[in-house]
């Protein structure tokens, strides 16, 4: 295995696939493009190569992955007792931003899922993921390629930035299209349940499988999709629509959807996520633009709520989660 890191600037040079796609079946781990945020792969069906995932991200072994398929047809290799349902959303939505929490099957060790009975899986709809998986022809267990909490990466460099060489290769597809993760379903008592709210809009799985359940408490692992705090950029930061009050000698961003929501107060600067007040746009530039406010060294971040609907719940979610204050921190999904 080497150990040299290498990062790849073409989608096209299958090359560059090939030698990840050793890089993996030789038990190594690849950072590679997704559409909704990098991950951080091994071959799923490998638990020494999966420990690395956890080792390098310094992330709790209770904390359970995601299982990337290569295609439809791997979903009754690893998962059973499939739902209708299941089965449906998996037609209409992969390759695609939503995953499913299935039963697992033996293949699928304890170390994937964080000893849970169950395996969450998708199918990615990057080009680069997709010829990466087919090149490797089996599934890859992949968290986002951040550090345990931190940000997540939608960009190589972000990436790179916290992983640095323990990875051993580096696969560069560009910026994330969508930019935030994939929303997460699960059944409970043969019910659909949001495990957590992502790329793909709620209301679009809810024509297919009715109104989804908030998940019980019980069904949720302690994972950090769950977690209170996470997605944090290393600045505090206060995510609340009410005025914030601080000392003139501070430099504090604001960070709002569109330029519209500029406010008077002495902020050092205002960014937004959208010129066009486009949510679609927001998602995509979230993570990239909270690296940004992050390397500027400002004492505070000012995040103010988009509108609570579609995209906007899970880029809310996202914001209150990387928030530093108590009452921001009660939320559930
Ligand atoms: O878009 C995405 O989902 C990205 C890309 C790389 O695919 N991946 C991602 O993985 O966000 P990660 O590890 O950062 O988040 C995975 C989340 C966990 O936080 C956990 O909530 C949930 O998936 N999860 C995984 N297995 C589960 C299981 N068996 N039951 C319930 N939730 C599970
Ligand atoms: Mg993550």
């Amino acid at each position: 295995m080497t150990k040299r890191k290498i990062i790849y600037k073409s989608c096209s040079v299958n090359s560059s696939i090939h030698h990840a796609a050793q890089a993996l079946k030789a038990g190594g781990t690849v950072v590679f493009p997704t559409e909704t945020v990098y991950g951080l792969g091994a071959l799923a069906l490998a638990p020494e190569a999966v420990a690395r995932i956890f080792e390098i991200k310094r992330r709790p072994r209770f904390n359970p992955l995601i299982v990337h398929l290569p295609a439809r047809e791997w979903l009754e290799q690893v998962a059973q007792g499939i739902p209708a349902q299941a089965y449906s959303l998996a037609e209409r939505f992969w390759p695609g931003p939503l995953t499913l929490v299935l039963p697992k099957k033996k293949n699928i060790s304890g170390i994937v899922t964080g000893g849970l009975e169950t395996v969450a899986v998708r199918m990615p709809a990057h080009p680069l993921a997709q010829e990466l998986l087919r090149e490797v022809g089996e599934p890859i267990a992949a968290p986002s390629a951040n550090r345990f909490t931190r940000i997540s990466p939608t960009a190589v460099e972000h990436a790179r930035a916290q992983l640095g060489s323990e990875v051993d290769v580096y696969l560069d597809g560009g910026p994330c299209r969508l930019g935030i993760e994939s929303t997460i379903v699960g059944w409970v008592n043969g019910k659909a349940c949001l495990l957590r709210r992502g790329a793909l809009a709620v209301e679009d799985i809810e024509a297919i499988t009715g109104t989804l359940l908030e998940a019980p408490q019980s069904a949720r692992p302690l994972a950090p999709g769950g977690l209170p705090r996470h997605y944090a950029p290393q600045t505090p930061l206060i995510f609340s629509s009410e005025p914030v009050d601080f000392e003139s000698n501070r430099r504090v961003a604001l960070l709002t959807f569109s330029p519209e929501e500029k406010e008077e107060g002495g902020y050092a600067e205002h960014r937004y996520l959208s010129k066009t007040g486009d949510m679609r746009q927001a998602a995509a530039a979230l993570f990239a633009t909270l690296q940004e406010l992050e390397a500027q060294d400002f004492d505070l971040i000012v995040a103010r709520p988009l509108p609570a609907h579609g995209l906007g719940l899970a880029i809310n979610d996202r914001l209150r989660r990387a928030g530093h204050t108590e009452t921001d921190l009660a939320l559930p999904v």
